[in-house]
């Protein structure tokens, strides 16, 4: 069954609607990618401030390729120099990454 690669972001309360446009602006760049399956951000409702990046993939070995391979397009411009610089990039709306993965070993949807 598939695998499940979340990205946990850590976002102070006054960029939560930075990232999110940032995500909705970027969507796109992994639709099309061999073995994807899902992808949903989920905005946290009560005790964390961390975003949860789900995504879900056929194999590990199809995340491994989109990681080296179009992974940068989906993150393009989100690290580095500060916003306005020449040739910088705009800052994170994150202060914090970690990535969680998972394999499915069970799922149902509704009948
Ligand atoms: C599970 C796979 C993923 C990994 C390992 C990953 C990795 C990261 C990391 C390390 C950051 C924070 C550092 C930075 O801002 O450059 C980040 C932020 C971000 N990622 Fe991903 N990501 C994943 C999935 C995705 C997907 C599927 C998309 C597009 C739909 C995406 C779009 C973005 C955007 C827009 C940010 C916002 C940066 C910000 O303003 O803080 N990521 N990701």
């Amino acid at each position: 069954m598939s695998i499940v690669k979340i990205n946990v972001l850590t976002v102070p309360a006054d960029q939560r609607e930075v990232l999110e446009q940032r995500f909705a602006s970027r969507a796109g760049a992994v639709e099309g990618s061999d073995g994807f399956e899902w992808f949903e951000l989920l905005r946290p409702l009560e005790g964390t401030d961390q975003y949860l990046v789900y995504t879900r993939w056929r194999s590990e070995e199809d995340f491994q390729n989109w990681m080296s391979g179009s992974m940068k397009a989906a993150h393009q411009g989100t690290s580095g120099g500060a916003e306005g610089e020449s040739g910088g990039r705009p800052k994170p709306a994150a202060t914090g990454s970690t990535l969680w993965s998972f394999e499915v070993v069970q799922q149902a949807s509704p009948k």
